[in-house]
């Protein structure tokens, strides 16, 4: 289903990601562990074409998606969902329409302008929020949710898409540990019940170990591991995130990056 072939984006003269190579069968939860500046978030934005690669392809049942332009690319980001750490939500705007704006690019400028969606449309994104078990926060503000509340809309707006692919970049790196798990069990849930496939950095080898079918690692752009969760011993983990004597289990990833900006680009995708 999914080839990453030979990937490869160059920033400068570093290569943020340098010659990946892997391929995903069928709808897995796939999970990409490695420390803050291993490349994780690259790969994922390259395959949604947030960013372009500088080498290589990726096959989506036989196409490559990397070389995509205009409204095949919008379709394609359409396909694959993408999911944020910090939820990339509106914070003003009531939960409903945020759900909604996972289909966004699918209305004219003029719907858009006046706010319409269509009662089916409306119907639904509530339908999908009831799933998530969210459904009586769909009048209010995003902002007065908590923040597992708001990644769950997050999740929601993504299914709106109606996504073969989701993409989440940290998905829990802002949660508490209760909603960590309520956010994760949520995506675990479209994987096996929709057969959607699942992509997630993950910045805990103990949440990679407890929800994935498969864990790759990555350092310094490379992928250093690709096995199952059961494979990935603690001198595995060593490899991925660095031989350090202080190395431990929890060993995080996350920081929340100042040289990009995945609001922004999301909100220029949006606005499109
Ligand atoms: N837009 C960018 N411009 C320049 N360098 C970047 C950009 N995005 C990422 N990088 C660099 O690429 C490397 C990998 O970054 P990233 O993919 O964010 O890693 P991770 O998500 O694993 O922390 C880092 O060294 C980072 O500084
Ligand atoms: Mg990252």
């Amino acid at each position: 289903m999914l080839q990453v072939r030979n990937v490869t984006r160059v920033f400068g003269r570093q290569a943020a990601v340098d010659d990946i190579t892997f391929s995903v069968d069928g709808p897995a939860f796939v999970g990409i562990i490695g420390r803050s500046g291993a490349g994780k978030s690259t790969l994922l934005r390259l395959m949604n074409r947030l960013t372009d690669a500088s080498a290589g392809q990726i096959l989506v049942d036989g196409r490559d998606i990397l070389a995509l332009r205009g409204a095949a690319r919008r379709q394609w980001q359409s396909d694959c969902a993408m999911i944020f750490q910090q939820f990339n939500l509106v914070p003003r705007l009531d939960v409903v329409s945020n759900v909604l704006h996972g289909i966004l690019n699918r209305r004219s400028t003029l719907q858009t302008m006046f706010n319409l969606w269509s009662r089916a449309d409306i119907l639904r994104a509530i339908a999908i929020l009831d799933r998530l078990g969210i459904a009586e926060q769909a009048p209010k503000r995003a902002e007065a949710l908590s923040g597992g509340q708001q990644q769950r809309v997050a999740i929601a707006r993504a299914l709106m898409q109606d996504p073969r692919i989701i993409l989440a970049d940290e998905p829990i790196a802002s949660l508490d540990p209760m909603n960590a798990q309520v956010v994760m069990d949520t995506l675990k849930r479209i994987n096996v019940e929709d057969g959607r496939m699942v992509i997630a950095n993950l910045h805990t080898l103990d949440t990679a170990r407890r929800y994935c079918d498969r864990v790759i690692g990555m350092r310094d752009g490379r992928i250093v591991f690709d096995g199952t969760p059961g494979q990935l011993s603690t001198g595995a983990a060593r490899d991925i995130y660095g031989a350090d004597a202080d190395f431990n289990e929890a060993a995080t990833s996350t920081s929340i990056p100042s040289d990009t900006a995945p609001d922004d680009a999301y909100a220029a995708r949006m606005l499109a």
